[in-house]
């Protein structure tokens, strides 16, 4: 259980270094961490030297936070995060969410690369996160009451913000992009799902799965943020096109391949919420 001078200690020692009063943060997942080259004003802060911070062991999670303006507003931007399947517990992978929250953050934008669920996406599509679904992993809240948090029993009705989704939606309008709607199903990892778990998520309503968000963006509404969730559809998830594997490889160059595109989108979607 991580105490709330462990969390205080992490959101003093950032204050001294960030440009003050940022309203919104934005983590950006696997390969999609370019957008962060395009602050202003720009303070980089490694994780490793941010008291409390999970170091990220992914080689594609850079693990830079990076606070600077973007059009005009102070913004964090998290380049990379920790996962559970790293050896993290989902309270450890939420760690800079309370911080952010301590730092007067109120809008959480989460990013991730997923694998395609639904039979109707394609490689390469952007899913605006609806909803999600964690059904085998514990919450990230479970355990000592921190009330400077939130509630101990909190409500997830709205927990991807309608206001922002439909901001997204005219956004990606604006630009031509067919962006895809659809509920996110958390898998632990670092295993890729087998086909018989694709399709028992398909039959549970998941439209992509991956590996990361959730606990997040759960910690984030139980700090009373707004969250905005978006995918990256690197891959059709395992089983559904035959002969073909699901591979790290495909997920980052996918992503890296996207990563333009998406960070043109993910730019428009910040500038307006
Ligand atoms: N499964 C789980 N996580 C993922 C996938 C996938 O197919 N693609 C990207 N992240």
């Amino acid at each position: 259980m991580i105490p709330y001078e462990k969390y205080k200690e992490s959101a003093d020692y950032l204050r001294q270094r960030i440009i003050k009063t940022p309203e919104t943060a934005v983590v950006l997942g696997s390969g999609l961490g370019r957008l962060a080259d395009e602050l202003e004003s720009v303070v980089r802060i490694p994780y490793i030297d941010i008291p409390g911070f999970p170091r990220p062991t992914v080689e594609s999670h850079a693990g830079m936070l990076v606070s600077g303006v973007f059009y005009k507003k102070p913004i964090i931007m998290l380049s990379g995060r920790s996962h559970v399947y790293e050896g993290y517990s989902p309270e450890s992978v939420s760690f800079y969410v309370r911080v952010l929250h301590l730092l007067g953050v109120s809008k959480l934008v989460l990013t991730n690369a997923a694998g395609g669920v639904n039979e109707s996406f394609n490689v390469g599509d952007f899913m605006l996160i609806t909803d999600h679904i964690k059904f085998f992993a514990e919450s990230p809240a479970r355990g000592h009451h921190l009330p400077e948090f939130g509630e101990r029993f909190f409500d997830l009705s709205r927990l991807y913000s309608p206001r922002m989704r439909e901001i997204a939606k005219r956004c990606a309008e604006n630009q031509g992009i067919y962006l895809r709607e659809g509920v996110y199903f958390y898998m632990p990892g670092p295993e890729f799902e087998t086909p018989a778990e694709i399709r028992a998520i398909r039959t549970l309503g998941g439209d992509a799965v991956g590996m990361s968000t959730v606990f997040e963006a759960v910690t984030a509404a139980q700090c009373g943020m707004e969250v905005l969730g978006m995918s990256c559809i690197t891959n059709m998830a395992a089983g559904i096109i035959p002969d073909s594997r699901v591979s790290d490889e495909e997920v980052t160059q996918t992503a890296a391949r996207l990563s333009e595109e998406f960070s043109r989108l993910m730019r428009a979607i910040i500038s307006q919420i």
